[in-house]
């Protein structure tokens, strides 16, 4: 009998949790959620609307009213605020540097919250994020801690900007990482940190689909035993 599992992938940015997650739920025909693009989303308005990343009021209320729509063309999410394709937006360095002051806010956390866990409601998804496991879905059947290291992350991350015609400098890059990493870690309100039950996976000597082969022999397992 086909059990629908819930799958929580957490670790810090450019660890491949979207890559990751994505071709996943793919395999197993569950829904992907991003939950950082939800974050980015909020962030990408925030500055859209001239409020400080401290207006923390401004910017749960924002997030109570936007239309945030999630949706999934081509192994790319797409994401759209009342209507408006934000699919871009949401990714440059601009968002990328204020979306973790953002993601601070206790009361946007609430909010968000709560729509995720609604999202995860039905079964049968992969969400990924910071605080899935910890927070979100805390009795999801599989948590997955995805790392890998800084220099990794980094240069993966380069990659993908330089493909997008940003013209970033490595270090600095690095650097941004490391104190976007820091202040996720670090923040009051559901931070960056392990599962004490979930599973670690090193990604940095991983190709892609090493990684989604571990992450699936985990749902065969437990599959089996369920
Ligand atoms: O893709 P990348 O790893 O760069 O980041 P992301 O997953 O798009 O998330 C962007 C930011 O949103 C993170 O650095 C966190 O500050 C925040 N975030 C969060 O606080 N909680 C989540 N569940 C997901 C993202
Ligand atoms: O979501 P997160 O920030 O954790 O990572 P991502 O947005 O999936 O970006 C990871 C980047 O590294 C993507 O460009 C992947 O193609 C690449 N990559 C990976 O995800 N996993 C590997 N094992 C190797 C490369």
């Amino acid at each position: 009998k086909p059990k629908h599992l819930v799958i929580a992938i957490d670790g810090p940015a450019g660890a491949g949790k979207s890559t990751v997650a994505q071709i996943v739920a793919q395999r197993l025909g569950y829904t992907y959620i991003d939950t950082g693009a939800m974050y980015r989303a909020v962030a990408w308005e925030s500055i859209h609307r001239g409020l400080s990343s401290c207006d923390s009021g401004g910017i749960a209320s924002i997030a109570k009213n936007i239309n945030l729509k999630l949706s999934y063309v081509n192994g790319m999410t797409n994401v759209t605020i009342n209507g408006l394709d934000v699919t871009d937006a949401i990714r440059t360095p601009e968002v990328s540097k204020t979306v973790s002051s953002v993601a601070q806010i206790p009361a946007l956390r609430q909010v968000m919250l709560k729509m995720q866990r609604d999202m995860a409601s039905s079964g049968g998804v992969v969400m990924d994020g910071r605080d899935i496991g910890t927070h979100v879905l805390p009795g999801a059947d599989i948590k997955v801690f995805l790392t890998a290291s800084i220099k990794e992350r980094a240069k993966r991350r380069w990659e993908e900007l330089s493909d997008k015609g940003f013209d970033v400098d490595l270090s600095q890059l690095e650097s941004e990482i490391a104190s976007r990493d820091k202040q996720d870690c670090e923040r009051e309100a559901a931070p960056l940190v392990k599962a004490p039950d979930a599973i670690p996976i090193d990604t940095t000597n991983l190709s892609i689909d090493e990684a989604v082969q571990q992450i699936l022999c985990l749902c065969e397992e437990k599959m089996n035993v369920s």
